[in-house]
């Protein structure tokens, strides 16, 4: 079912869309959930939690290898750019590639927090004189404007955090064609992606000894009950992670703990025992793999760094 887009009314009796793609994600055979709703205030505390998390080594990783690429992309960029980041979080690496590039004069970051968004600007307009800060909340898959004032502006994209591994590859290359186009002509992207490597080191990073992963995908049916009224046992769900070698991708689920039954605004939902809500994926990528999907997208390869691990990858894209 096509999920209608109406704008959340919270008193006018219409379901909100986080209800309608609640409802919708639990009423089909494989039941799921959309990964945005991972990040309301707690979710994305939790988040910040899990990169620095010992198993999680993607975001020390690429912090690390942003830290020594900042001043390359410097060197490329243009006086008085704009900085656009998709699903910005709390803006930490950020703060790397504006250190680098003082000629970067505005930020636009785009995210579903506004929590997040907020804290942001303040931090930043604090370390960083100069740059203008311009919060667009949303959800940058859906669709998006940029600020009229930065339009005309040379751009640089940024969509690090391995976030584009959260897509399948159609939707990452329909996501990727559409920042080429909100980006436009002579813009460059930089993105974060995790890659390929051994289960050993992937499953860890995604299912922590201190249970903070798991509070975070459990945090999905909190929300879901203070929001929307529904009364999921949650200590009854699981948190469970798998990694398919051959697809090179990494599933997120809640597991139901036992046969049970959850209302959401008087409709009722069933879970076997052992039964399976998907909540995220997060596919690997090869540098190969990764350059031939930005490619489909209308990006070519301008540069790419890694780790001397070989754990992830930064990509610099261009226009050609
Ligand atoms: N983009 C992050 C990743 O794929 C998001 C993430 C990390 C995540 N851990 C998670 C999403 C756990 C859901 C559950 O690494």
């Amino acid at each position: 079912m096509a999920t209608q887009r109406r704008s959340t009314a919270p008193h006018s009796g219409e379901p909100s869309n986080f209800e309608l793609d609640i409802r919708a994600g639990l009423s089909t055979r494989e039941k799921s959930i959309p990964c945005q709703y991972f990040y309301d205030a707690a979710g994305s505390a939790l988040f910040e939690q899990i990169t620095e998390l010992p198993e999680y080594y993607p975001a020390r990783t690429e912090v690390a290898i942003l830290n020594s690429c900042a001043g390359d992309i410097a060197a490329r960029t243009r006086e008085g750019a704009v900085l656009v980041e998709f699903g910005s979080g709390s803006s930490v690496k950020t703060g790397i590639l504006l250190a680098a590039c003082p000629m970067i004069g505005r930020y636009v970051p785009i995210d579903v927090s506004d929590t997040a968004l907020a804290g942001a600007k303040v931090r930043l307009e604090a370390l960083f004189p100069q740059l203008k800060v311009e919060p667009v909340f949303a959800d940058f898959s859906a669709g998006v404007e940029l600020p009229l004032d930065v339009r005309s502006l040379p751009k640089l994209g940024f969509f690090p955090g391995s976030t584009i591994g959260n897509f399948s590859h159609e939707a990452a290359v329909r996501l990727l064609s559409g920042f080429r186009k909100l980006l436009g002509s002579g813009s460059r992207l930089i993105v974060g992606a995790d890659l390929r490597k051994s289960p050993e080191l992937l499953i860890p990073a995604y299912n922590d000894a201190a249970g903070v992963t798991a509070a975070f995908n459990l945090n999905l049916l909190v929300r879901v009950n203070r929001e929307l009224g529904a009364n999921f046992d949650v200590s009854k769900f699981e948190h469970l992670a798998t990694y398919t070698a051959l697809t090179g991708r990494i599933d997120m689920y809640l597991v139901s703990k036992s046969a049970q039954t959850a209302m959401i605004g008087g409709q009722e939902f069933q879970f076997a025992n052992g039964e399976r809500i998907h909540t995220e994926i997060s596919q690997k990528y090869d540098i190969a793999e990764m350059q031939g999907l930005a490619e489909r997208a209308g990006w070519i390869s301008r540069a790419v760094w890694t780790d001397a691990a070989n754990l992830f990858s930064v990509h610099e894209f261009d226009c050609g």
